[in-house]
């Protein structure tokens, strides 16, 4: 292999590796943002206007026994009737997680 055949093959991995970082980083949504694009509309300020006893406040969460991050993101992926599940192609489980936390952090 010649030199500027090496070189212009480490260009290509640099330019590679560059752009997997930038999609990494324009993929990793904040909890905030994904809430307000996907559940404000129906869990508006933490409530629910769908079922007023499903509301995401600490007090109906452990009423229904969702206490955790892991159980809250269980319920994202499996959730109660007239909740849409999200899989791991709409939220990831690492954005799951931290939506998880957002939401026990907040309401
Ligand atoms: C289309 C409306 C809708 C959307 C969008 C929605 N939810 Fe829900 N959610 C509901 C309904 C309805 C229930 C109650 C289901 C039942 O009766 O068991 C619920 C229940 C829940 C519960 C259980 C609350 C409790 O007190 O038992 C959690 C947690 C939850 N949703 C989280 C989310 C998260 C996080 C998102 C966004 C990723 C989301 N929901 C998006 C309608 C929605």
């Amino acid at each position: 292999m010649k030199a500027s055949q090496i070189t212009s093959n480490m260009i290509a991995v640099a330019a590679l590796l560059i752009v997997a970082a930038c999609s990494k980083s324009g993929e990793t949504r904040s909890a905030k943002a994904l809430f307000a694009e996907k559940c404000a509309y129906c869990h508006p300020d933490g409530g629910n206007i769908m079922r007023g006893t499903k509301g995401l406040k600490r007090a109906d969460l452990e009423r229904n026994n969702i206490k955790t991050v892991a159980e809250i993101v269980a319920y994202i992926r499996k959730p109660g009737p007239d909740m849409l599940p999200f899989d791991a192609k709409a939220i990831s489980d690492s954005e799951a997680a931290a939506l998880a936390e957002y939401i026990l952090k907040t309401f």
